[in-house]
C-alpha cells in the first residue's frame, strides 16, 4: 500500500527518529519533511502517517495547518509522537482534524523525547535519551502490524 509519513521534528528530531526508523525498514515509504517540502498532491497516497513533536500540548502548529489544506479526505491514517511528559490528550486535536477529513485512523504510536524547552534546559532537559533504542524499535514494530 503506497504510503507517505508527514512529519514535523525541529526540537530534537526525536520523532524524526521514529520516521527514519521505518523508513529504513520501508525503504519504498516516501518521508517528508513539511519545514522543506510543503508537498501539494497527498492524494496519490494510500495510507498517510502523521508525526510530530508535542508542543504545548499539540501537534506541531505548521503541520497543523498544513494538513487543514492539504490533507484529502477518506484517507487511512496513522499517528507518530513524541512527549516530554506522558499526558492523554495530545492527540485530540489532529484527531478532530482528522475527522473532519473523513479520514480512518489505524492506529497510533508515540514514546517520549528529549525535551530541554525552557527552565527545562537550565536543568538539563527531560526525557533524557529518549526515544531509546527500544521505543524506536516499537514504532517500526507498530508500522508493521498496522492493518
Ligand atoms: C515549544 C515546546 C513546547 C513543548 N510542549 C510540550 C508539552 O506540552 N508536553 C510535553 O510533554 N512535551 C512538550 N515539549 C517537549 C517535546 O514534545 C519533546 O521534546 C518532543 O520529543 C520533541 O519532538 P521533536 O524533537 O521531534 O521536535 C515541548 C517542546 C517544545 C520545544
Amino acid at each position: 500500500m503506497s504510503t507517505a509519513i508527514v512529519y514535523y521534528s525541529q526540537h530534537h528530531g526525536n520523532t524524526k527518529k521514529l520516521v527514519d526508523a521505518i523508513k529504513e525498514a520501508h525503504p519504498e515509504i516516501k518521508t517528508i519533511d513539511i519545514t522543506e517540502n510543503r508537498i501539494e498532491d497527498l492524494s496519490q497516497y494510500e495510507r498517510i502517517g502523521i508525526a510530530s513533536g508535542i508542543y504545548g500540548s499539540k501537534f506541531a502548529s505548521g503541520l497543523m495547518e498544513y494538513l487543514k489544506e492539504k490533507m484529502p479526505t477518506g484517507k487511512k491514517v496513522f499517528l507518530l509522537y513524541t512527549y516530554a511528559m506522558k499526558m492523554g490528550h495530545y492527540a485530540k486535536d489532529i484527531k478532530a482534524l482528522l475527522d473532519d477529513k473523513n479520514s480512518k485512523l489505524i492506529g497510533e504510536y508515540s514514546c517520549q523525547g528529549y525535551n530541554t524547552f525552557g527552565p527545562f534546559k537550565l536543568v538539563g532537559g527531560t526525557a533524557k535519551g529518549h526515544p531509546t533504542e527500544d521505543e524506536i524499535a516499537g514504532a517500526v514494530h507498530f508500522y508493521e502490524t498496522l492493518l
